[in-house]
C-alpha cells in the first residue's frame, strides 16, 4: 500500500460510514486526503466519524450535485473513492427524484469533471448488490442478471454504468465494487435508513428489544475494514480497470440466527419476530449472498473478520459512542 504515501485522495461521502473508515486508513498510509460530504441529516455523514483525524484531513462540505465544486475538487487527485450516495431504499421510493439526482445525475457531473480536468485519475465507485434484484440463483456472481426492485437500485445501476462507460470510451480508469451489507463502527444507527442492523444495534445498546421481520431471509455481511481493504486494493491494481467486483462475507446467515448471535455477543437482549411490513416486502430481495471469487482471483481480496468478531467490534464501539450517533 506504499502507493498511497503522499498521494492525493478524494473521498466523496467521506464523512459517512465507509468513507470515514477509509479516510482513517489512508491517513495512516500517508495520503493527502480530502473528504467531500453534504452532511444532509437523513444520510450517514457525521463529523464524529473523523474524531481523532480531523487535523489530518481536509473537509469540504459540499454536494456532489454541484458541478462547479466537483470541477474544482477532482483536480490534482490521484485516487477518487466515490462513495457519496443516497442509501435508503424506502426513501428512494418516496422521493425518487432526489435519489436519481444524487445516485445517477451527480455521477455524471463527477465523471465529466474528471474527463475534462483530470483524465489520469483512478475512480472506485461504491455500487450495491441491490441492482441484482431478487436472486435467480445463489450465491450471486457478477454474471447474474440485473433486475433492480427499487428506484435506488435503478439509479445505482445507472451510476455504475456511467463509470464503466467512461472507462471503456474515454479511457478513464474506473472500477466498480458491488457491496453487500457492510457493517461496523461509524455506521448510521439512528434509524434503519442505512442498514436494518443499525437500528438493531442502537436498540440493543439502549436495552430495548428490536424487531426482526420474517427472519428466514439469508444475508451476508462484510466488516467495514474488509471493505476498506477492497477499495484500496482495487485502487492500486491496473487489473481492476473497467471491472465489476462483488464483495461478500463469511457465510450466509438467516436474520433470525443473526439476531440470536447479536444478543449472544451482547450477553443479553431481546428481539421480537414480526411480519414483514407490506410496503417493504414489495421491495425486499429475499435471500441474498454473493460469490466474491472474481475479486479474490483478480487481486487476492478476501474478507478476514468473522461475523461474530464484526458484531463484537460494532457493539463495543456503540456502547462507548452511541450518544454521538442519535
Ligand atoms: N453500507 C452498506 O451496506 C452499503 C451497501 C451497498 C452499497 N453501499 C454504497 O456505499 C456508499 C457508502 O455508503 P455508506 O454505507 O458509507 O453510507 P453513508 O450514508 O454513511 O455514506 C454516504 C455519504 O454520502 C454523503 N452524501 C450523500 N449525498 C451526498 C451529496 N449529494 N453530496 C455529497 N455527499 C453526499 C452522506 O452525507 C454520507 O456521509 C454508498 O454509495 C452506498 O450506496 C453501501
Amino acid at each position: 500500500m506504499k502507493e498511497f504515501s503522499n498521494s492525493h485522495v478524494l473521498i466523496t461521502g467521506g464523512l459517512g460510514f465507509i468513507g470515514s473508515n477509509l479516510a482513517r486508513r489512508l491517513v495512516e498510509l500517508g495520503a493527502d486526503v480530502t473528504l467531500v460530504d453534504s452532511l444532509i441529516p437523513e444520510y450517514g455523514g457525521n463529523l464524529f466519524n473523523i474524531d481523532g483525524i480531523e487535523d489530518r484531513v481536509k473537509v469540504n462540505i459540499s454536494d456532489v450535485r454541484d458541478e462547479h465544486s466537483m470541477k474544482y475538487l477532482v483536480q490534482g487527485v490521484d485516487y477518487l473513492f466515490n462513495l457519496a450516495g443516497q442509501t435508503s431504499h424506502m426513501d428512494s421510493m418516496h422521493d425518487p427524484i432526489t435519489d436519481m439526482e444524487i445516485n445517477a445525475k451527480a455521477q455524471l457531473f463527477i465523471l465529466e469533471a474528471c474527463r475534462k480536468y483530470n483524465p489520469d485519475i483512478k475512480i472506485i465507485f461504491a455500487s450495491t448488490r441491490q441492482i441484482y434484484g431478487k436472486p435467480q440463483y445463489l450465491p450471486v456472481d457478477e454474471k447474474h442478471a440485473l433486475s433492480p426492485v427499487d428506484i435506488n437500485g435503478i439509479n445505482k445501476l445507472a451510476g455504475e454504468w456511467y463509470h464503466l462507460l467512461y472507462n471503456n470510451v474515454y479511457g478513464i480508469k474506473t472500477c466498480v465494487l458491488r457491496l453487500t451489507n457492510t457493517i461496523g463502527p461509524r455506521m448510521r444507527v439512528r434509524d434503519a435508513r442505512q442498514t436494518f442492523l443499525g437500528i438493531w444495534v442502537r436498540l440493543l445498546v439502549e436495552g430495548k428489544s428490536f424487531e426482526v421481520w420474517d427472519g428466514d431471509q439469508l444475508r451476508d455481511f462484510t466488516y467495514v475494514d474488509d471493505a476498506v481493504d477492497a477499495f484500496l486494493m482495487t485502487a492500486v491494481s491496473d487489473n481492476t480497470n473497467g471491472g465489476i467486483f462483488n464483495l461478500g462475507g463469511e457465510n450466509a446467515i438467516s436474520l433470525k440466527k443473526l439476531a440470536e448471535l447479536l444478543v449472544n455477543v451482547n450477553n443479553g437482549g431481546k428481539y421480537v419476530l414480526k411480519e414483514f411490513p407490506s410496503d417493504r416486502k414489495q421491495i425486499d430481495i429475499g435471500d441474498y449472498y454473493s460469490d466474491y471469487n472474481l475479486i479474490s482471483s483478480t487481486i487476492g481480496w478476501k474478507p478476514k473478520v468473522s461475523l461474530k468478531e464484526t458484531l463484537k467490534l460494532t457493539l463495543d464501539y456503540y456502547k462507548k459512542n452511541l450518544d454521538k450517533y442519535i
